[in-house]
């Protein structure tokens, strides 16, 4: 097993943003001793039906940087998401940074540029972002030294960004009363997400696990930070001891009751671009509707 440097002297400072619409969290993760930051999961908004992308959500986070004056680093994704477009090109363009993601984003391009029925003008290598992390690498936002870990599962290319004593976990867990994301995906596979989540849970207990989404389970306020020790004693679907093979049970007979994300076309679509709108044959951006794919 990769030894990770996991250094919990440092704290990096996180404000937290809320998309109601996808139920999804944007992090800015701000160096304690610099002014460098990184945004961890930003999100494009979309009106689908109308074919409308405007920008509330990363125009936020655009005016929290440089209200606070900050330096953007990084523009860190945890995986390619299936439910909320990437506001990542649009960010980078207005503060610059890199956008880095897991390695195994070839793999999800391949699977969903077949899906597409991508011609040979979409490239399949991730050159279509700054960075590309493989188990273990490091990054740097100002003097903070943070490090992805490899956490497939719920997709091929998800990774944990840690930071500090920070952990960005992507859709790999959820706030304990909501347990974990599916593992049904192209690509995705239970077993594999359980062993990805036992590499968390073997972070240190005062570890603090930052959500990607929440859906306030029980009608509960919506949350979005716990900690490795709160999953561990608590987490619904994987705490408490509960065994790998009572893990794949239960996540795929839940997965075949749950209906496809309703963004998850546009999503791929924009997300293995590294967040930019494919253009037709003319240079206008326009999306794909495939029939009978997923
Ligand atoms: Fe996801």
């Amino acid at each position: 097993m990769t030894a990770y440097p996991v250094d919990m002297t440092v704290t990096p400072e996180v404000e937290t943003f809320f998309d109601p619409a996808t139920w999804t969290f944007t992090h800015v993760v701000k160096d304690p001793n610099s002014d460098a930051c990184a945004v961890v999961d930003s999100v494009m908004d979309i009106d689908y039906a109308a074919g409308r992308i405007t920008y509330d959500n990363a125009d936020r986070v655009i005016a929290y940087i440089r209200e606070k004056g900050l330096k953007l680093e990084w523009l860190l994704e945890t995986h390619v998401h299936a439910d909320h477009l990437s506001a990542a090109p649009y960010i980078q363009e207005a503060l610059g940074g890199k956008i880095g993601i897991g390695e195994k984003i070839t793999v999800v391009q391949d699977t969903f540029g077949k899906i597409f029925n991508e011609g040979t003008e979409f490239q399949r290598d991730g050159s279509q972002f700054d960075a590309l992390f493989k188990d273990g690498d490091t990054f740097m936002i100002g003097t903070m030294q943070g490090f992805a870990m490899h956490t497939p599962g719920h997709t091929p290319a998800c990774m944990t960004h840690v930071i500090g004593n920070a952990a960005f976990v992507g859709d790999t867990l959820f706030m304990p009363d909501g347990g974990s994301a599916r593992a049904d995906f192209p690509g995705g596979d239970a077993g594999t997400l359980y062993d990805s989540i036992q590499k968390v849970l073997a972070l240190p207990d005062e570890m603090r696990v930052f959500m990607c989404h929440d859906y306030g389970p029980n009608g509960r306020d919506i949350e979005y930070l716990t900690s490795v020790g709160e999953e561990k004693r608590h987490n619904i679907h994987v705490g408490q001891g509960k065994t790998r093979e009572d893990f794949i049970k239960f996540r795929t007979e839940r997965d075949a009751t749950l209906d496809v994300p309703r963004l998850i076309l546009p999503s791929l679509q924009v997300n293995m671009r590294a967040g930019e709108i494919p253009t037709d044959k003319d240079g206008r951006p326009m999306l794909k509707l495939p029939i009978n794919q997923l």
